[in-house]
């Protein structure tokens, strides 16, 4: 049965609606049952078609009105008209009860009308779940996951999810694609700017507080979760966005589970599955993934959402036989939901139960979760999204001076010497800001928005020139930023991306911008890449800037005037030239909203900043992938040299910023420098603010095991705390070290050991570490 089968009212299963006093007397429409009572009635009342279809997503990118009857579809290429045809053939599957929740509506009054038809008109009235990708924000724009991340503040990451939340459901939307928490290990892969970088522990922290921030306590503010993809997918082979994962259980389980584990311990109520082959098995048809690890060994309770077409992928990817075949064999596995565009193959679930091939149970179990997940929600109590509270909830001043606050902590000072940085503003008569990043209020932004407000979004340029006045700011665009040569498919429905002209004169335009520096004191030159060189399918093969702006940075740097460098990027670019010759360097990231304000704010001193490195910076794409945990092996005195032409240690390490004041570590303790398995022991740190101004400062605890049943990497992220210290303050800082987080998974016992062992225990503000010691673990 396909989608255009239930816009045929001959081919609809349901029978005739029963009239409306006898419904409310039902026992899933009573509030007073429970979850689980109300569950059980409803699935038990569903015909087979209508659960295939409570297990089915749609996109839906219509605007709710019909096609108008003089529209002539032939006229169009038959593979187009589908397009123009699904969204009257989705209104039709949600009247007929054939669709469970509906993807990318963004408008409430039309979701409200759909939900109309689910609630009002199907025989059931089950509400639709409405998804979205809400990532980094709805209207309030947040800087991206990656730069989150290099905050190192589970608070700040959890008030901005909060937000967006709040905003996103104000808008209609009931769910979240969202956090991406997959491991990402090498930067020429897009998606990196989506979670939260190398290191599981970083992950796992960050993975919890956006779960928490989405779900809050499941209330009329919340979103469902959706972490995501279950597993592996930032492994993708070569950095290439949807191709194959090899990674060995020991990196699978040490590495790419934690951040999971850690996000189904803070509830999240889905999780998607993955689109690529994991050693050789598909991640959304893997019963090992989606049902050994996922609900018998983490303990999920809630429902697994397929990525896109992932279900029909699966014969695409030359693993199912037929879409029959697909929609079975993921099901089984403990898929419960396909996501896709037309023709789910999930609409053959009900001929394949007809035939024997599946289990009408399997579908129960699947259906039972999604309804958890509605009632969970209380949608079946308010289907609605409140319009007249749309406008205000998403134009709410604190959100955006959250915006603020966000980008402030999220900018890392890569480079500052002689004190470069901060500018002061009363000794800055002329400043020049080159670069076609600065002056773009869309590209600060950064992938995955979609109900975005450029007009308030404040750019670099217009942050600048509000601080320091626009008489003192000269600003040339300088060199152009090539397009893609693969268009990106966002692209194709955001009304708003930016792009350098065809007839752009890069000659003249590096020209310009040379003059300019020359009769200016400071020049401030932003570099980077566009926000669609980076996100879902923008892998590159080179981590070199895009176009001309190296040999601008170049020409820049000869005209003698002082020179910063603002990157803003989603992934370590190439800046070993930079690095030698420019005394600053800041990384900006997509900073969001109020990016400009954040980084004028950085620049001019108004605010320290202490924002750390999410994951190694390398100095060139050929050193990729490159961590900071890897292990020691043979020779290791040798470990930066292992290319015989030149270096491989990276450009910045991993937790690498810099602050515009100095901070002391001392006094190091180990309460019981040795414990037994099982034990738990706890280290403390003075930490000294000795510089003339208040700032953040990241903590970070690290151990490297020396000897066990396997062996460990040469240094591990433990624990952390960003905290606050005024000019002259000291804090000591404490940190619990749990057998949880001493153990690991071996490949030598096949599960999880804690050893008898000693550590080396390092703490700083880095993962250089300031200060080390030792403990030991006794049998
Ligand atoms: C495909 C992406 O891989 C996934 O992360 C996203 O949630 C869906 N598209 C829906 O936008």
């Amino acid at each position: 049965m396909h989608l255009a089968d239930s816009a045929n009212p001959n081919r609809t299963h349901h029978q005739p609606r029963a009239p409306k006093e006898a419904m409310s007397a039902l026992p899933y429409q009573n509030p007073k049952n429970t979850i689980d009572e109300r569950v059980a009635d409803l699935l038990a009342r569903l015909t087979v078609e209508e659960k295939a279809g409570q297990l089915t997503q749609y996109f839906y990118t219509g605007d709710g009105e019909p096609i108008p009857e003089d529209f002539d579809i032939e006229s169009l290429p038959p593979e187009h008209r589908i397009h123009v045809e699904l969204p009257a053939l989705i209104e039709s599957a949600i009247r007929a009860g054939r669709a469970g929740s509906l993807l990318f509506l963004r408008d409430p009054a039309l979701s409200n009308k759909l939900q109309r038809y689910a609630v009002e008109e199907s025989r059931l009235g089950i509400p639709l779940l409405f998804g979205f990708d809400v990532v980094h924000g709805w209207r309030t724009i947040f800087p991206v996951p990656i730069a989150l991340a290099a905050t190192w503040s589970e608070g700040t990451v959890e008030a901005v999810q909060t937000i967006a939340a709040r905003e996103a459901r104000a808008a209609g939307v009931h769910w979240t694609f969202a956090p991406m928490i997959d491991i990402a290990r090498d930067p020429r892969w897009g998606r990196i700017i989506e979670g939260a970088g190398e290191d599981p522990v970083l992950g796992s922290v960050m993975a919890a507080a956006q779960v928490r921030g989405f779900q809050g306590e499941l209330g009329s503010e919340s979103l469902l979760a959706g972490p995501k993809h279950f597993l592996g997918y930032g492994a993708a082979r070569g950095g290439r966005d949807y191709d194959d994962a090899e990674v060995s259980d020991h990196e699978l389980w040490n590495v790419y589970l934690p951040p999971f584990r850690a996000a189904v311990e803070a509830g999240a109520a889905t999780v998607m599955s993955a689109y690529m082959d994991l050693n050789g098995v598909p991640a959304s048809a893997s019963r090992t993934l989606l049902t050994t690890v996922l609900r018998e060994q983490l303990g999920f309770d809630g429902f697994v959402v397929s990525d896109a077409n992932a279900v029909r992928s699966l014969a695409v990817q030359h693993f199912a036989e037929d879409q029959t075949d697909a929609a079975v064999r993921a099901l089984e596995a403990g898929l419960d939901m396909e996501m896709c565009m037309f023709e789910p193959a999930f609409d053959n679930l009900p001929d394949a139960v007809a035939d024997g091939r599946i289990d009408e149970s399997v579908l129960d179990d699947a259906v039972r979760r999604v309804l958890t997940a509605k009632f969970r929600l209380g949608l079946f109590e308010n289907p609605y999204a409140n319009e007249s509270a749309t406008a205000s909830t998403l134009s709410s001043p604190a959100s955006r001076t959250l915006a603020r606050t966000a980008a402030e902590q999220s900018i890392v000072l890569l480079k500052n010497v002689d004190a470069t940085l901060p500018l002061d503003p009363r000794t800055l008569p002329n400043v020049a800001v080159i670069g076609q990043l600065a002056d773009s209020k869309r590209e600060i932004l950064g992938p995955w928005v979609f109900d975005h407000d450029t007009n308030e979004t404040v750019t670099i340029l217009e942050g600048l020139r509000d601080a320091l006045g626009d008489a003192r700011i000269g600003y040339e665009p300088g060199a152009g930023i090539p397009e893609r040569v693969h268009p990106s498919m966002f692209d194709v429905m955001d009304t708003t991306v930016e792009r350098t002209p065809d007839d752009y004169d890069d000659d003249a335009a590096i020209e310009r911008a040379v003059e300019l520096a020359t009769a200016s004191d400071v020049t401030i030159v932003v570099v980077g890449q566009r926000q669609n060189q980076i996100g879902e399918k923008s892998s590159t093969s080179t981590l070199d800037l895009p176009g001309r702006q190296f040999e601008q940075l170049q020409r820049l740097h000869a005209t003698g005037t002082k020179l910063i460098v603002v990157v803003v990027s989603g992934r370590p670019l190439d800046l070993r030239w930079a690095d030698e010759h420019v005394p600053a360097i800041v990384q900006a990231w997509y900073p969001g909203t109020r990016g400009g304000e954040a980084l004028a704010a950085v620049l001019l001193g108004a605010t320290s900043p202490a924002g750390r490195l999410p994951f190694t910076w390398p100095q060139h794409v050929g050193q990729v992938p490159l961590v900071y945990a890897h292990h020691r092996t043979f020779i290791p005195e040798e470990q930066d040299a292992r290319y015989f032409e030149g270096s491989n240690a990276p450009l910045y390490p991993f937790g690498h910023g810099l602050s515009y004041t100095s901070f002391e570590y001392s006094d190091l303790r180990i309460d019981r420098p040795v414990i037994a398995r099982g034990e738990s022991t706890t280290v403390s740190v003075d930490v000294t603010n000795v510089g003339d101004r208040d700032a953040d400062e990241v903590v970070q605890l690290y151990i490297h095991q020396r000897f066990g049943v396997s062996s460990r990497p040469v240094r591990e992220l433990k624990d952390f705390a960003r905290i606050s210290l005024a000019a002259g303050q000291a804090r000591r800082v404490e940190f619990t070290l749990t057998p949880q987080q001493l153990r690991y998974w071996s490949a030598a016992t096949n599960g999880y050991v804690q050893d008898a062992t000693t550590f080396d225990l390092g703490i700083g503000g880095d993962s250089l570490v300031a200060l080390e010691s030792s403990f030991t673990v006794t049998r």
